[in-house]
């Protein structure tokens, strides 16, 4: 009996540690990473943290207020990948997993790059990440950067333009994957194709238009461009 006392006087003391360690964390600073909100949890992944791409995952839960000088921050199973400049956006179908796209990407803890996949799913749920075979994947896409994924209610993710991490050439194709199918396609467009760019803003509107706006590009975008 003592001895069983003893092990849940542990068992406790540990989970207190835990707790603390894991609850009381606070994520060192970063950018270029991607967020995305899911019922009230507001996650965000990777990002570039003091030379290091980190595959980190944290998210606040909003259900309940909190003083934002103290931001209870909660972290996630890590991503597969370091990661940065990428897009995200979540899954309309069950309101709940979460899809990365593009982006450079990065083996964990190493200064390697990693392009064995360009989209990552992360279910929150169980906190569990899938990378899913691309049927049709168009290679040119590969660690696409500073562009805005959207989806939309029927799971599509269409993707706009963006660049090769590195290069300075922008590409001008559309690029749509089907998450119901996970089926990648780059049909051609013909009219009206918008100037390639980086760093938009793309919005979703109830009759299923785009709106791109703004962005960086050649010649230099208009905000009365839309
Ligand atoms: C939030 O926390 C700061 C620092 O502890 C404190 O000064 C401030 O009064 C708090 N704000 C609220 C609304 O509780």
């Amino acid at each position: 009996m003592k001895f069983f006392q003893k092990v849940l006087y542990y068992f406790f003391m540990i989970n207190e540690v835990i707790f603390f360690v894991i609850c009381r964390k606070i994520p060192n600073s970063r950018f270029e990473q991607a967020s995305a909100l899911v019922g009230t949890r507001l996650y965000f992944f990777g990002g570039l943290t003091s030379q290091v791409v980190t595959n980190e995952v944290w998210y606040l839960d909003l259900s309940n207020s909190f003083n934002t000088t103290t931001p209870p921050w909660r972290s996630d199973i890590g991503m597969p990948v370091g990661y940065i400049l990428g897009s995200s956006c979540v899954n309309p179908i069950n309101n709940c997993s979460i899809l990365l796209i593009g982006g450079k990407m990065y083996i964990p803890h190493t200064l390697y790059k990693t392009y064995s996949s360009c989209v990552y799913m992360f279910n929150p749920c169980i906190s569990q990440w899938t990378i899913s075979n691309l049927i049709g994947f168009n290679r040119t896409f590969i660690a696409r950067s500073e562009m805005q994924a959207i989806i939309d209610n029927n799971g599509r993710i269409f993707i706009f333009s963006g660049k090769y991490y590195n290069s300075s050439v922008l590409f001008d194709d559309m690029n749509i994957l089907d998450i119901t199918t996970m089926t990648w396609s780059t049909p051609p467009i013909s009219q009206n194709v918008p100037i390639p760019r980086l760093g938009y803003t793309a919005t979703l509107l109830q009759n299923d238009l785009i709106v791109y706006i703004g962005g960086y590009g050649t010649p230099q975008i208009s905000m009365n461009e839309v």
